[in-house]
């Protein structure tokens, strides 16, 4: 999909399809009151092309709620799509974004190759925000799934261009745009690793794309493997890949700001660790059949950090960034770790004991090489660590496909991430630590074990990491629910989301000086 942004007058615009938005104004609560739809444009001539059939009351102008005009007059567009943004007083950037996606996935299906998108005029919707949204919007929703189909029929749009009147904050505007297309094609580079299959997408095969990916956008990429982490005495994360044909992939990827001189950089050092599972069977506590495929999206994580890495290498923040993937396969084998093996974990400082872990079941890996992920990134000096990882079901349990779970040993960490939510538009809740699910984690023989028991399991599993966190400012993600949508939505295609791209951008981005 090609953009552009233009600046003019809607009517003037020659497009097959012009797009504009409309927002429910009513302010009246009760069964009585009626939706007062409208356009979130100053344009006369669309408000005449799109007055009768606002005033019909067909159209409410809820979320995401479509209504097509042919030929409508007056106007050099084809046809003339209203978008609904919901309730004016509550509506967005986020709004705006999903209206933009929601235009072009009703023109994807229809052969509508050619969009117009107006940039919408609200006293609530700054221009610049909105045009940040607007193309991540359009730019998610044109991605599909279907690299693996053979009677893949070419449905992209192939031109979006995003309208703004002329008058309109140019500079904001303009950055808001290119930002918009760094952060979307960041996020769609992480949703095709993610849709990658077991067999396709290996803990190597990972490590190459990271490193190719790095070589694009500026970024310094180290990519081990087995000997490295026997070398730096990684035994949770080894523990996971012992049981595979595939080695492990350590990939390391760092970010230096301009003018960056170790000597005298004094800023945070942000640690990004990514879950990189390639496959998830469970190994020899092996998962039932019934959707195992899904398992493929348990390197989510690393796709959410190395889409992140991407974007920071692009927009440059002033900030140092390293992000450490742990990546695996979890197969059961003659040589995989079995319930009741002790594995001890890469220890913090050298000579220093590694904490020893009771695996109580092979399926409970993502701790495992998660434990050893954050020990290595606080020893490349990192002052502040997030992780995301496609960790429990418990969380699902909990959450649903709608937040994010997030935990945190610091809370001015975390609400960093909060503020950083408001830009993103992805949802995260936060969930509790503490030393009574720690308790959970007790083992008789070693100093923990890799599962909690039944209750808690996504707060056990983060007491879990918390011990390899240490006392280091940390944030854990626990996006099992997020990273896969199992509906379609009328915005985004079904399948790999690139969830927390966006928000971990936004983090890294709050630390700039
Ligand atoms: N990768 C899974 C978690 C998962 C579940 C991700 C559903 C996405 C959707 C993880 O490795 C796992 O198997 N967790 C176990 C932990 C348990 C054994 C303590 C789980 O949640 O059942
Ligand atoms: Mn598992
Ligand atoms: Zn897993």
């Amino acid at each position: 999909m090609k953009t552009e942004l233009v600046f003019a007058n809607l009517s003037g615009i020659e497009t097959e399809l012009l797009v504009v938005t409309a927002a429910d104004s009513q302010t009246e609560k009760g069964a009585d009151a009626k939706p007062k739809p409208g356009l979130l444009t100053s344009d006369a001539i669309v408000t005449a092309a799109a007055a009768a059939v606002l005033a019909s009351g067909e159209f409410k102008a809820a979320a995401n709620e479509t209504l097509l005009l042919h030929a409508p007059a007056g106007l050099a567009a084809k046809r003339l799509l209203i978008v609904g943004v919901g309730n004016a007083a509550k509506a967005t950037q986020h709004s705006v974004r999903s209206a933009a996606g929601t235009a072009v996935r009703f023109a994807k299906p229809r052969g509508i190759r050619d969009i117009a998108f107006a940039l919408a005029e609200a006293a609530e919707l700054p221009p610049g925000p909105c045009s940040r949204a607007a193309v991540e919007g359009a730019l998610l929703a044109d991605y599909d799934p279907d690299t693996y189909r053979s009677d893949r029929k070419d449905q992209s749009i192939y031109s979006f261009k995003l309208a703004a009147l002329a008058g309109t904050d140019a500079a904001a505007v303009e950055l808001g745009y290119a930002e918009g297309i760094i952060v979307a094609e960041s996020q769609n580079f992480a949703r095709e690793l993610v849709n990658e299959p077991g067999n396709k997408l290996t803990p190597t095969i990972l490590g190459q794309r990271a490193a190719a990916m790095a070589k694009t956008n500026g970024l310094k990429a180290e990519v081990y493997s087995t000997e490295k982490l026997h070398e730096l005495k990684m035994g949770a994360f080894w523990s996971v890949s012992q049981g595979s044909e595939e080695p492990p992939a350590l990939i390391v990827l760092t970010y230096e700001p301009e003018g960056y001189d170790a000597a005298t950089y004094s800023g945070p050092v942000l640690g990004l660790v990514g879950k990189g599972i390639t496959f998830d069977t469970g190994g020899i506590s092996i998962k039932p059949a019934d959707k195992m495929e899904l398992m493929k999206y348990d390197m989510a994580g690393s796709a959410a950090m190395l889409g992140a890495m991407a974007a920071i290498g692009r927009i440059k923040p002033s900030v140092k960034v390293i992000s450490v993937i742990c990546s695996a396969e979890n197969m059961p084998d003659g040589k995989a770790q079995k319930p009741g093996d002790v594995q001890i974990a890469m220890p913090f400082k050298e000579g220093e004991p590694g904490k020893s872990i009771e695996i109580i079941n092979t399926d409970a890996e993502g701790r495992l090489v998660l434990a050893d992920g954050l020990t290595y990134a606080r020893q490349l000096g990192c002052t502040h660590l997030i992780d995301a990882a496609t960790l429990t079901g418990a969380c699902v349990v909990a959450l649903g496909p709608v937040n994010a779970g997030g935990f945190s040993n610091d809370d001015e960490t975390f609400e960093k991430l909060h503020k950083a939510l408001d830009i993103s538009g992805e949802k995260v809740w936060r969930l509790p630590l503490g030393d009574e699910y720690f308790d959970q984690i007790k083992s008789d023989i070693a100093d923990i074990k890799n599962t909690g028991g039944r209750w808690g399991g996504a707060s056990t599993a983060a007491q879990f990491l918390q011990v390899f966190a240490g006392d280091t400012p940390w944030i854990h993600l626990d996006i099992a629910g997020m990273a896969w949508y199992e509906d379609t939505k009328p915005f985004i295609a079904k399948g790999p989301s690139g969830f927390g791209v966006r928000s971990i951008l936004e983090w890294v981005r709050s630390y700039e000086k």
